[in-house]
């Protein structure tokens, strides 16, 4: 029976149960099988039915909670010593999800600690929330991190970590596609044979080399599926995003809005997962819109809030905060300084697939008419 009322027209699943039919799917079940009107409305919504909740974590209560970590347990023993951020419902208990695809963790290092050397099929990336001396090597590459830095480990890639012993107590933000690994039952693990890799390059050479957008015409040619950049430094994001400010209309969704690139494509800086920076100028009053795809954000500075899915969720520095799939959303500047958003998503794996679709309030009209 039609719950929906617009299934129960033409080309949607309206067949009311008999005797005969029921008899039928028995026999159906009993090889494995069962009638595809019994789930097409289902497994096929108008819309995507999102199993996540907005969710949002405030920072003053996550840096505790990190911090007593380090106490109670070693980065060694732990293997990864990371507070994993769980989405407020099933589906992210079920899937160890921040949202959809996407998996996110925080993770606090003292000065003259380590994460031990491994890889994973899972891509990560990280944005650094405070510290000094901390480092990342990635296949060999050492890459030095700063705060509000945005970092990439691509898939594949042996990584540690660590923060240097005259350094400061260092917090990042972890992202991951690890949900997306595991529903293509394609995730691989390996730890490294020793505990930490010896650099084989000078120090932050990939940045160097390639941070300025420019492509080098006397180095090798890069030949690897990701970002050369490797590292995105703050000072250069938050300058590119004031000077583009500068000479352009803020967007009405999303104010300015950066894409962490590729310099030798364009596209995103990895295959599965996408990161912005946007700035949302003092005052700023978002329109709401939506689109499929996950997006997690950390709140780089200044203050606001955000609604999604009819429910305001307020917000300060640090505070990480997520929009499900397809759900309303729309962000407002409270402060009296210009608001900044790192955010990162599963957006190319949308356009990789060719599912990436977005609504504004304006044209809402859904995807059934087009
Ligand atoms: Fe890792
Ligand atoms: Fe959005």
């Amino acid at each position: 029976m039609a719950t929906d009322p617009r299934d129960a027209q033409l080309g949607r699943s309206n067949v009311e149960d008999t005797p005969e039919l029921e008899a039928f799917y028995k026999e159906l079940a009993g090889v494995n099988s069962d009638a595809f009107w019994n789930r097409a409305n289902a497994i096929e919504p108008w819309e995507p039915e999102t199993r996540y909740r907005p969710t949002i974590w405030r920072y003053d209560q996550m840096r505790d909670l990190c911090i007593r970590a380090i106490d109670l347990v070693s980065p060694e023993k732990a293997g990864r010593r990371v507070i994993t951020l769980m989405n407020d419902s099933e589906a992210g208990r079920e899937n160890t999800a921040v949202c959809g695809w996407l998996f996110s963790g925080l993770q606090a290092m003292k000065p003259g600690e380590i994460t031990p050397a491994h890889r994973h099929t899972a891509s990560a990336h990280r944005f650094i929330m405070e510290g000094g001396g901390a480092y990342t090597v990635v296949d060999g590459h050492r890459i030095t991190l700063g705060k509000h830095d945005y970092v990439l480990t691509p898939n594949g890639c042996w990584h540690d970590h660590g923060v240097a012993a005259d350094g400061q107590l260092s917090i990042w933000q972890d992202g991951l596609d690890i949900p997306l690994m595991n529903v293509m039952e394609s995730n691989f693990y390996a730890v490294y044979d020793k505990p930490a890799q010896t650099a084989k390059y000078p120090e932050n050479d990939l940045p160097l080399s390639y941070g300025a957008g420019l492509k080098p015409e006397t180095r090798g040619e890069w030949d690897q599926g990701f970002s050369p950049v490797m590292v995105y430094r703050w000072d250069d994001v938050q300058d590119a995003l004031h000077k583009m400010a500068k000479v352009n209309d803020a967007c009405p969704h999303d104010g300015h809005m950066l894409r962490y690139s590729n310099p030798l494509t364009g596209g995103w800086a990895m295959k599965t997962m996408g990161a912005n920076m946007q700035m949302l100028p003092k005052g700023f009053t978002g329109k709401a819109h939506r689109h499929t795809g996950n997006v997690v954000y950390n709140v780089a500075g200044g203050s606001g809030y955000s609604v999604i899915g009819g429910e305001r969720f307020d917000w300060g520095e640090h505070d990480i905060f997520c929009v499900p799939s397809w759900m309303w959303h729309e962000h407002v500047n409270t402060g009296d300084e210009p608001a900044y958003l790192f955010s990162f998503n599963d957006f190319p794996v949308m356009e990789a697939f060719g599912t990436r679709i977005t609504e504004t309030k304006e044209e809402a009209g859904g995807y059934q008419q087009i």
